[in-house]
């Protein structure tokens, strides 16, 4: 059943939004509670389509595994009886690739279908693997499944080619259980990598140094069950700070840890919108006051806390219509400008050399029938069709179903006419 959004756009984001669980910590966080040997409750966990697939694949495998959301998930995975995960299971869930680190670390066997490569870039796993060969294990990889075995994982120092968020976790996963005590080097610092290391010393695990680029962990023989609540996003709260600068508005953005929001409360200062960040005694918030139109700025993507990848997307959306010619240069993916054809049918003037995005302001966007290519994408298309004069609709919002929350209905609250179409 076809379905996509249609949004009228030129009217300001005003009001407040709470922002949910994040996307890439619950999609670590669910798989990694199978190295338990106990019950897990999670909270927090958004209701996206990426978290409910990896409950079904849990569930396949022998776990008992309930999700009530806006409540918590349950995980039981003491039943799992099966170690291999299928073409048919992971479906176009990237991050299914943190199985492979659980079920290794659990059970010292495990067999992956990779999904598909993603529009953003080939997507390769060479540095998960690198990291557990080092501890022992035995993978080999053919027609698009990995096998992984280990009698006994033992700690190594793992030294990252790459700084990379996937295989930093995927790795720690390893490793949490293995005998003696293993150093990953160059790892990644994203809110994410702290905040599953957080949730494996709460079952019982020792893991130092998360979120700085040597994490150490000493391996323990059983991690017990606990209840854990993962982060607040920071992409998500970042899409709705660039939706609110986009659009004139001004929006507060609640249940945000700031410290992950600086590189883009940053660069919002710099492209002249306001950005106070404050506390209502219960909670942080950030409010995003935009003006009529943005100063142009430039902008290169980077490891956190670097300006986050995920953001380029809507920002370039936003830089659109600056005062100026802005440039964007994208470190971390080699394909991540499929946005651009798009934002160039609303009349953005966009030219791109290899990494570089050199993005020249016009004064407003019109709305046109526009279609997603991957999650970021999509994020990116909403808040061009905010800020646009006239009516867009936005096609293949499965993709954004993937890691937004509610995203029509929080954008409907900020005053946004906004809503979703089925054929
Ligand atoms: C995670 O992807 C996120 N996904 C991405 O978010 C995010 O953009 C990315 O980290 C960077 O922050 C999840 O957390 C589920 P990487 P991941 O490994 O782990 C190269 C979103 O929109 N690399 O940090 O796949 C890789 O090609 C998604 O929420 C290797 O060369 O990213 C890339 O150029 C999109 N070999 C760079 O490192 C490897 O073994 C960073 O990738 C692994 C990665």
């Amino acid at each position: 059943m076809k379905q996509w959004y249609q949004i009228k756009g030129n009217r300001p984001l005003e009001g407040a939004v709470t922002i949910s669980g994040a996307k890439n910590a619950a999609v670590a966080v669910v798989p990694a509670s199978i190295l338990a040997g106990e019950c897990c409750i999670l909270e927090n966990l958004p209701c996206i389509d990426d978290v409910n697939t990896l409950k079904d694949i849990l569930c396949k495998m022998g776990a008992k595994a309930t999700f009530t959301p806006g409540d918590c998930m349950q995980i039981d995975p003491t039943g799992i009886n099966r170690f291999s995960v299928t073409f048919d299971m992971v479906g176009t869930l990237r991050a299914s690739y943190y199985l492979l680190g659980a079920l290794l670390g659990r059970y010292g066997y495990a067999e992956l279908a990779l999904p598909g490569g993603c529009v953003i870039g080939p997507r390769p796993i060479d540095q998960h693997i690198k990291g557990m060969r080092a501890l022992g294990a035995e993978i080999v990889l053919e027609n698009g499944i990995v096998k992984a075995t280990a009698k006994k994982l033992k700690g190594a120092e793992v030294y990252f080619d790459v700084v990379s968020v996937g295989a930093t976790i995927n790795v720690m996963l390893a490793a949490v259980l293995a005998e003696g005590q293993t150093t990953l080097v160059n790892a990644a610092k994203e809110p994410h990598v702290v905040d599953v290391a957080n949730f494996l010393n709460m079952m019982g695990g020792r893991v130092k140094g998360a979120g700085t680029d040597i994490i150490r962990i000493s391996g323990v023989n059983k991690l017990h069950g606990c209840s854990y609540a993962i982060i607040p996003d920071q992409i998500e709260a970042g899409t709705f700070m660039v939706a609110a600068a986009a659009t004139g508005g001004d929006v507060i953005i609640k249940n945000i840890i700031p410290t992950h929001l600086e590189a883009i409360s940053a660069k919002l200062m710099e492209s002249g919108a306001t950005v106070i960040e404050g506390d209502d005694g219960r909670e942080f918030y950030i409010q995003v006051i935009g003006n009529d139109r943005p100063r142009a700025i430039n902008i290169k993507t980077l490891p956190y806390p670097g300006f986050p990848t995920d953001l380029q997307q809507p920002m370039m959306a936003y830089l659109s219509t600056a005062k100026g010619n802005s440039i964007i240069v994208e470190n971390i993916f080699e394909e991540r400008f499929n946005h651009v054809g798009e934002l160039i049918r609303m009349g953005a003037v966009i030219t791109l050399s290899g990494r570089t995005a050199m993005i020249e302001g016009v004064k407003q966007l019109t709305g046109a029938p526009l279609y997603a290519t991957d999650l970021r994408a999509g994020a990116a298309l909403i808040v061009a069709a905010l800020s646009a004069r006239g009516v867009s609709n936005i096609h293949n919002i499965e993709f954004i179903d993937r890691g937004y929350e509610h995203i029509a209905k929080k954008l409907t609250a900020l005053g946004a006419q906004i809503k979703r179409c089925t054929e």
